[in-house]
């Protein structure tokens, strides 16, 4: 096995305990554990409103990514204002999403999740944008291959297409050999969909339980992966 392979650590000993603690059975000896702060969750928040409804959810993910345990280090990153135009093979640059591209493939970088408003039962076009670009990072030896991803999606209906959304951003994380996972038990479907009620998605109890789930999940797996640090 090449010492990539074994960094990784195929459902190592942590990893496997770290995905049995949910359902109760033993807890690691501490030697076993990664190490504080070992490992990143990134969120990318793809809404052009900074601030909104997807950033909060994205957060809300996040917290539940930080509460699996000290190895685990989030950071959000919002698209909004950041200039990434609609790919272009011919012209394939765009220094932000150089920026972004920095942080997604930095080593510690474990798990990602996607976060995007649903546009007409799809992801939107700043999303897409983005999912495009990172064609450079597919085209970069994989650089995203087996990073764990879970998919956040935020529609002003309840039924809006929130999971039609997160298939289409799940297909091109799919293509970089990214490992994608749903929200977990109790909810245990696609991943985190939210209903956005006057630009505040705190009343909905169920979708935020599935973005706490989907967080915890992302972490879990994650560790899961990496073993010990
Ligand atoms: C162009 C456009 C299309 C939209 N299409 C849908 C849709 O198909 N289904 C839905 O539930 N909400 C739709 N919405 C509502 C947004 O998904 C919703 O307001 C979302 O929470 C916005 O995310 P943000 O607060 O992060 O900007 C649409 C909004 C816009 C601007």
């Amino acid at each position: 096995m090449s010492s990539d392979m074994t960094r990784r650590g195929f459902l190592g000993t942590v990893g496997a305990t770290a995905l049995a603690a949910s359902t109760g059975q033993a807890v690691p000896a501490d030697a076993d554990r990664p190490k504080s702060g070992s490992l990143k969750i990134l969120g990318i928040a793809c809404s052009p409103r900074p601030g909104k409804t997807t950033t909060a959810a994205v957060k809300v993910a996040l917290e539940a990514a930080k509460a699996v345990g000290p190895a685990i280090e989030t950071e959000l990153v919002e698209l909004a204002g950041l200039n990434i135009p609609v790919f272009d093979p011919a012209a394939p640059g765009s220094a932000d999403f150089e920026k972004v591209a920095s942080k997604l493939t930095d080593p510690k970088v474990a798990g990602i999740l996607v976060g995007t408003p649903v546009y007409f039962g799809s992801m939107s076009s700043l999303c897409k944008a983005f999912l495009d670009h990172c064609m450079a990072l597919r085209n970069k030896n994989f650089a995203l291959a087996n990073k764990v991803a879970g998919v956040v999606a935020v529609g002003g209906m309840r039924n809006g297409g929130q999971e039609l959304t997160i298939q289409t951003v799940q297909a091109a994380l799919l293509a970089q050999e990214m490992i994608l996972v749903g929200d977990g038990r109790p909810t245990a479907h696609r991943g985190a969909t939210l209903w956005n009620q006057g630009d505040d998605i705190s009343k909905d109890e169920i979708g935020l339980a599935t973005a706490r789930n989907l967080g915890r999940r992302v972490a879990e797996v994650a560790l899961a992966l990496r073993g010990p640090a």
